[in-house]
């Protein structure tokens, strides 16, 4: 089992972020609410606890609290932000509203010497309205800064330690250090969760939990069902059957891309079904989005139904559910609110169905995934893509879908891709490396209508391609990516110029929200 660092999530947005920097330093660790059972918790056999920072005061009603285990546990623990703050109000220190809010860059002075913070003074990020005022009986002052009385502080004797700042911002400097020293030094964690550590565990599991049972496993050619089709093969090899349903909403090549993949691994345990026509057909006169989707979502379930049928209905069936959508899905649903596009229906099977899921990519973020697939020996451009929409062009060609109008959403996507990838910008450079460059999501887009041109001495009254490329790390809020003026020049004339039917190109300038990614 690998050592493993428990994050007690009281609600901050970063909180994601603590988790993805303890997995960057090799050692296992999970999210978990402030309200889960003792038991679920400990059954981890945590080395060490993280208190992540939360929006609220600890003065407000229904204010998280710390729970009690943590430290009658024994164990280290790191406090930061609303974490270090909880830990205080538990242990009988002082928390009281800060005259200043703090928010954003601020220097500490490190005035004790201690096993957290190398450095003598440092520049950090602060995101807080309360404060310390007094830190519990016991422990000691390790840091300062203008605002703060106590910016840091530890019990150095029991390995406790709060931090005002956040050191998994990548603002706060030598923060990934702070880190390290805490979960490697401070917990003894020893740094295995490496990706061949986690093939192989996930090798393991898969065996004991599927058997000598058959397994089915859908590609959509996506990151993640491609890592777990290639990873549940390893696992299983002729146990293991995929299907592949064309849906005709492909882009460019993609059909193709996912059998020159797959084929040498599973040859003729690999079904590509070619299900184009009935998909446009029930796609026919429609152009309501959600209608759209209703309707893929359907047709979809009926064509991998017979798929199935035809490896001999399976008992299980692979999902590459990743750590995020795990986190996401638990309890937070129903107050969500408003359904703005009905993402996660499409696909989705119907509950008639029935398999056991084996889910061999649960525990993890995206990152990891990518690193599994690498080792795996998946090409680079089947774990490097962006993400696609499950009902594909159909809510990129925008109203009604038709043949002619896929086609030249096809041309004018393969245009702007290889544009923006032989520029070095189809992925993004996180804010890590101090600046955020590239993109996160590029794709073209088809209007329903036609604008007047000239092309030679002709008028023209054709379709309008507009581009759409965002900047984002969670896709839940996302902004333009600034695509150099000289690239958007060149993308524009080569879309015009080889794509038939297309007179004007425009580039979409809308942050999210209030826009949204898609375009329906
Ligand atoms: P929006 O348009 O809501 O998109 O800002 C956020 C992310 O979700 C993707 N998306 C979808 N993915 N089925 C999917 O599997 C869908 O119906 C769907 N709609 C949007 C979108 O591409 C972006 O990455």
């Amino acid at each position: 089992m690998n050592d493993t660092i428990i994050v007690i999530d009281f609600g901050s947005q970063y909180a994601h972020l603590i988790a993805r920097r303890i997995r960057e330093l090799h050692v296992f660790c999970e999210l978990l609410p402030w309200y889960t059972p003792e038991k679920d918790v400990m059954k981890c056999q945590p080395k060490g606890f993280v208190l992540s920072g939360g929006p609220l005061s600890i003065y407000e009603n229904d204010a998280p609290m710390l729970p009690e285990y943590v430290l009658n546990s024994g164990l280290p623990v790191l406090g930061i932000c609303y974490g270090m703050q909880a830990l205080t109000y538990s242990l009988g220190g002082k928390v009281q509203p800060s005259q200043t809010r703090e928010y954003g860059l601020a220097k500490i002075k490190v005035n004790l010497e201690n096993p957290l913070i190398e450095d003598s003074s440092l520049n950090v990020w602060m995101s807080h309205g309360d404060r310390i005022e007094k830190q519990p009986p016991d422990w000691q002052i390790l840091a300062t800064s203008d605002n703060s009385p106590v910016a840091a502080m530890g019990n150095l004797d029991k390995h406790l330690f709060g931090l005002q700042f956040h050191p998994e911002v990548s603002h706060t400097n030598n923060g990934k250090e702070i880190l390290r020293r805490f979960v490697i030094d401070i917990c003894s964690c020893n740094p295995s969760w490496t990706p061949s550590s986690i093939i192989d565990t996930a090798i393991a599991s898969i065996k004991h939990q599927v058997g000598s049972q058959k397994v089915l496993v859908g590609l959509s050619g996506g990151v993640d069902s491609n890592v777990a089709a290639a990873l549940t093969d390893r696992a299983i090899g002729e146990q293991l059957h995929a299907v592949f349903v064309d849906n005709g909403l492909l882009r460019q090549g993609e059909c193709e891309e996912v059998e020159e993949t797959f084929r040498p691994l599973f040859a003729d345990r690999l079904h590509v079904v070619d299900a184009s026509k009935i998909f446009l057909d029930n796609l026919k006169g429609i152009s309501e989005p959600e209608q759209k989707r209703h309707i893929i979502g359907e047709t979809f379930i009926r064509v991998f139904e017979s798929a199935a049928k035809a490896c001999d209905n399976p008992r299980f069936l692979v999902q590459g559910t990743i750590y995020p959508d795990v986190v996401e899905s638990r309890g937070k649903g129903a107050e969500r609110g408003q359904v703005i596009k009905t993402h996660h229906n499409v696909g989705g099977l119907p509950s008639d169905m029935q398999f056991d899921l084996v889910e061999p990519l649960r525990y993890l973020y995206k990152d990891e995934v990518r690193a599994v697939g690498k080792t795996l020996g998946l090409p680079q451009k089947m774990i490097n893509r962006q993400p696609f929409p499950g009902p594909g062009l159909a809510v990129r060609c925008l109203g009604k879908v038709t043949e002619n109008m896929l086609q030249m959403f096809r041309q004018a996507d393969s245009i702007f891709t290889q544009e923006l990838s032989q520029a070095g910008l189809l992925t993004l450079s996180l804010p890590d490396e101090g600046y955020l460059t590239g993109t996160s999501q590029a794709f073209a887009v088809i209007l329903p209508i036609q604008s007047v041109g000239v092309m030679g001495d002709q008028r023209s009254y054709q379709q309008v391609v507009a581009l759409r490329a965002v900047t984002t790390d969670d896709f839940m809020t996302a902004d333009w990516a600034r695509i150099p003026q000289s690239l958007l020049a060149k993308i524009s004339n080569r879309i015009v110029n080889e794509v038939n039917g297309v007179n004007r190109v425009v580039y979409d300038i809308t942050t999210k929200p209030p826009s949204t990614i898609e375009w329906e």
